[in-house]
C-alpha cells in the first residue's frame, strides 16, 4: 500500500487523532451490535500500548447538524471503556475550551471519546474552519474510518489539511488490502454474489466487477426487475420498471464478455388466496401472476452454492430474500454457509449479508467481514474514496 500507515509513526507522547467509524446500532442506550467497534480496537489498542493520548472521534446516525441526546456517542464510550478495559470518558463536544481542556489532561496511553462530529453541520459541510479547530486537538492523525471514507466530511477529508500527517489505521489498511485485491488481482474463478432491493444502487459496482469476474449471482429483489428485463414474468413482485434497460444493457454486456451471469430459478413467494397469505416455492417459468418473490428458492440456492464451491475469489453483499423476515431469511442463510464452505478467499460486505453470516454461525470462516456499506460498494466500483485519498502517500 503506498499510503502513510500508524506503524510509521512515532506515538509515543503524541496526541493522536483517530477517525474511527463508531456508526453502530443502538437501542435503549446500548451498544446493540459491537463488531464496528471490535474492528478498530487492534489500532487503539496500539496507539495506547505505544504511548499515544488518543482522540477518538466518530459519527454516528445522522442528527441533521444538531445536538440530539439520541445519537450521543455514551454508550459508544462505555462499550469502549468495557472491550479495552481501561475508561474512555466522552468529552461533551468535539470542539471548544472544555474539550481541549480534557485533551490537555490525558497521560500517555489514555483516551477520550469526542462527542459526535454530526452534532456541527459543519462536519458534513466539510467546512474547513471547523477542520482546523478539530485538528487543533491533535498532533498526529489516524483514519480508520474505512466506513465512512466515502464521505467528503471534515473529520474525513478537510483535517488532513491541517495536520502534518494523515495515516491509515489497521482497519483502513486491512480492508483496502482485501477490496484491493478483489479489483487489482483476484483469483480465478471469482464470483460476485450480489442481493438487496435495488439494481440502481449497484450499477457501478456491477459494470466495474464485470470486467473482472467469472459469475455473477444475482437474487433479493433486484432480480425482479433482470428477470422482466429478460421477458419473465414476476407476478406482483417489485420492479424498478425505470432500470429495465439498464439491466438489460448489463446482461448484455456479461454475455459478450462471456461471463455467467445466473439469475434465480426458483423462488419462495407470497400469494393472497382469498382471505389468507401463502407461501411456497415456485420456479421462474410457473411465477403466479398474484405472488410477490421474497426469497430465492431452494433450487437457486443449490445451484449458486456450487458455483461459490468452485471459487477461488468470492464477494457477497445483499441479502437474497427479505432476510429480517423469517422463513425468507433461508436463501441468505445458505449462501452464508456456502461462502463459509469455500476453500478461497471470501469477502463479505453490507449490514444484511454480515448479520446473515453472523446468524449462521460462520463469522470466523470467511476471509474478511468489510465494515463498510456505502464505502465498500464505491470502492469496488472503482471510485477513489475522498478519506483514502486524503491519507498522506508513503515516500
Ligand atoms: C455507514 O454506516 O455506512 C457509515 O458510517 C456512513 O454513514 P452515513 O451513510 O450516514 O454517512
Amino acid at each position: 500500500m503506498a499510503k502513510l500507515s500508524i506503524r510509521d509513526l512515532e506515538l509515543q507522547g503524541k496526541r493522536v487523532f483517530l477517525r474511527a467509524d463508531f456508526n453502530v446500532p443502538i437501542e435503549g442506550g446500548e451498544v446493540v451490535e459491537a463488531w464496528r467497534i471490535e474492528a478498530t480496537l487492534p489500532t487503539v489498542r496500539y496507539a495506547l500500548g505505544r504511548g499515544a493520548r488518543v482522540i477518538l472521534a466518530s459519527h454516528l446516525g445522522r442528527p441533521k447538524g444538531k445536538r440530539d441526546p439520541k445519537y450521543s456517542l455514551q454508550p459508544v464510550a462505555r462499550k469502549l471503556s468495557e472491550l479495552l478495559d481501561q475508561e474512555i470518558p466522552l468529552a461533551p463536544d468535539c470542539v471548544g475550551a472544555e474539550v481541549k481542556a480534557l485533551v490537555d489532561q490525558l497521560s500517555d496511553g489514555q483516551a477520550l471519546l469526542l462527542e459526535n462530529l454530526r452534532f456541527h453541520p459543519e462536519e458534513e459541510k466539510n467546512d474547513l474552519e471547523f477542520a482546523r479547530q478539530l485538528a487543533q486537538l491533535a498532533d498526529l492523525y489516524v483514519n480508520d474510518a474505512f466506513g465512512a471514507a466515502h464521505r467528503a466530511h471534515a473529520s474525513i477529508e478537510g483535517i488532513t489539511r491541517f495536520v502534518p500527517v494523515a495515516a491509515a489505521g489497521f482497519l483502513m489498511e486491512k480492508e483496502l488490502e482485501y477490496l484491493g485485491r478483489l479489483l487489482a488481482q483476484p483469483e480465478h474463478p471469482f464470483v460476485v454474489v450480489l442481493g438487496g432491493a435495488k439494481v440502481s444502487d449497484k450499477i457501478l459496482v456491477i459494470e466495474n466487477l464485470l470486467a473482472r469476474a467469472d459469475t455473477v449471482l444475482i437474487g433479493g429483489a433486484m432480480a425482479y426487475t433482470f428477470l422482466r428485463a429478460k421477458g419473465e414474468d414476476v407476478g406482483a413482485s417489485r420492479v424498478e420498471s425505470d432500470q429495465l434497460e439498464l439491466a438489460r444493457k448489463l446482461m448484455a454486456e456479461a454475455e459478450a464478455r462471456q461471463i455467467a451471469f445466473l439469475l434465480p430459478v426458483d423462488h419462495v413467494v407470497l400469494e393472497r388466496m382469498e382471505e389468507e397469505v401463502q407461501t411456497r416455492v415456485v420456479r421462474t417459468e410457473e411465477f403466479p401472476e398474484r405472488a410477490i418473490g421474497m426469497d430465492i428458492g431452494p433450487e437457486t440456492a443449490r445451484l449458486f452454492a456450487a458455483r461459490i464451491a468452485e471459487a477461488r475469489t468470492v464477494f457477497w453483499n445483499g441479502p437474497l430474500g427479505v432476510f429480517e423476515q423469517p422463513p425468507f431469511d433461508q436463501g441468505t442463510i445458505a449462501i452464508a454457509r456456502a461462502l463459509a464452505e469455500c476453500p478461497g478467499v471470501t469477502i463479505v460486505g453490507g449490514g444484511d449479508s454480515l448479520a446473515a453470516i453472523r446468524q449462521a454461525g460462520v463469522a470466523e470462516r470467511i476471509t474478511h467481514l468489510s465494515t463498510g456499506g456505502g464505502a465498500t460498494l464505491e470502492f469496488l466500483a472503482g471510485i477513489e474514496l475522498p478519506g483514502v485519498k486524503a491519507l498522506t502517500e508513503k515516500t
